[in-house]
């Protein structure tokens, strides 16, 4: 894995202003000196990602919100005492020191405090706040694998810390804790129920007061295949029909009893939500380089736990129908 050579190496580099990959319990993130206006700028760049397209800041510990953000909301504290380290960011009301290139001009600002040993090592070194959004280009596949952000960047990005695969492997759950209610920005690592058990009030969902957060676009997550979200019961008929016609499908089904027709790949997912999210952008991007006609993938259940994933495999859905970026 890594050594304390290559930690003090990333930081050194952070310090520079340049931008080092790193792991995260969620997915890998890109990360830069979140108080260096032109170190996050190559962050954009790097990803393709429009400049007002706000980026998390992710800290070593609830320790340095001071710095970051105006207040601290109590139930901010309650969420940060049980939920941090961990995969849960939190919109704050930003400080002065925030660069506007950090929140994409908003008056707020998000914060998360990894659990990765090896990201917690990187942001003790460096001392400061890292800018990181997940490390793939914009509008693609997150990665959880450092060969995933090696096939997302090739050699653009100077250093890459090795953190094995991301446990979680979906990204962190968002919410504004900033108003009379907290509203969940984007399903993920944490769910909705553990957060309104901890807190014990509702959790809204996004109204149209809500702030922008663009990892939840219509269409985000994408693999460059078409991929198709079926109801188990019909995903095989659909396969055999597809076959029929003379396309080469890739699969993600619940099932291992694979049909017997050519051009076929195959992957198995778990029935276990936490497992699925753990392989599911993995497994996408073996179905994508596939290079099938098409990527079907079965409908998890609409159950809690998979809402996540769910939310997820939606976006793939619009992303590669090249369906308009926009909520
Ligand atoms: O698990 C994660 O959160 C990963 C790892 C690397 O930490 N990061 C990640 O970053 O997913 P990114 O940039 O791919 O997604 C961050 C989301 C975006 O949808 C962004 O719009 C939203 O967070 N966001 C960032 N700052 C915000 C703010 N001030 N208000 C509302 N949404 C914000
Ligand atoms: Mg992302």
């Amino acid at each position: 894995m890594v050594s304390n050579d290559d930690i003090a190496r990333a930081a050194a580099l952070l310090r520079a202003g340049e931008v080092v990959a790193f792991p995260t319990e969620t997915v890998y993130g890109l990360g830069a000196d979140a108080s260096n206006p032109a170190a996050v700028a190559r962050i954009y760049t790097l990803k393709g990602r429009p400049s007002t397209h706000p980026v998390i800041v992710h800290l070593a510990g609830a320790a340095q919100l001071s710095a970051w953000v105006l207040d601290v909301p109590e139930r901010a504290a309650t969420l940060a005492a049980r939920f941090w380290p961990g995969p849960l960011t939190m919109i704050f009301r930003r400080s002065a020191l925030v660069p506007d290139i950090v929140t994409g001009g908003q008056d707020s600002v998000a914060i998360r405090v990894p659990v990765h040993p090896v990201a917690q090592a990187l942001l003790q070194a460096f001392g400061g706040g890292i800018a990181g959004p997940s490390a793939n280009r914009f509008g693609h596949v997150s990665a959880t694998t450092t060969d995933h952000v090696r096939s997302e960047f090739g050699d653009k990005v100077p250093f890459i810390l090795e953190g094995g695969d991301c446990d979680v492997g979906i990204e962190s759950t968002i919410v504004d804790i900033r108003g009379a209610q907290p509203v969940l920005l984007r399903p993920g690592g944490v769910s909705i129920e553990a957060l309104r058990a901890v807190l014990n009030e509702a959790i809204a969902r996004p109204g149209d007061t809500a702030p922008r957060a663009p990892g939840t676009l219509k269409a985000h997550y994408a693999p460059g295949t078409p991929l198709m979200l079926v109801e188990p019961d019909v995903a095989l008929e659909l396969v055999h029909s597809l076959a029929r016609q003379g396309k080469r499908l890739a699969v993600l089904s619940f099932s291992a009893l694979q049909p017997l027709v050519s051009g076929l790949t195959w992957r198995v997912a778990s029935t276990a939500a936490e497992a699925y999210a753990h392989a599911l952008y993995a497994n996408l991007r073996d179905l994508d380089a596939a290079r099938a006609d098409m990527i079907i993938v079965e409908r998890p259940p609409e159950r809690a736990e998979w809402s996540a994933i769910l939310d997820r495999l939606t976006r793939a859905a619009a992303g590669s129908a090249g369906e308009d970026d926009e909520p």
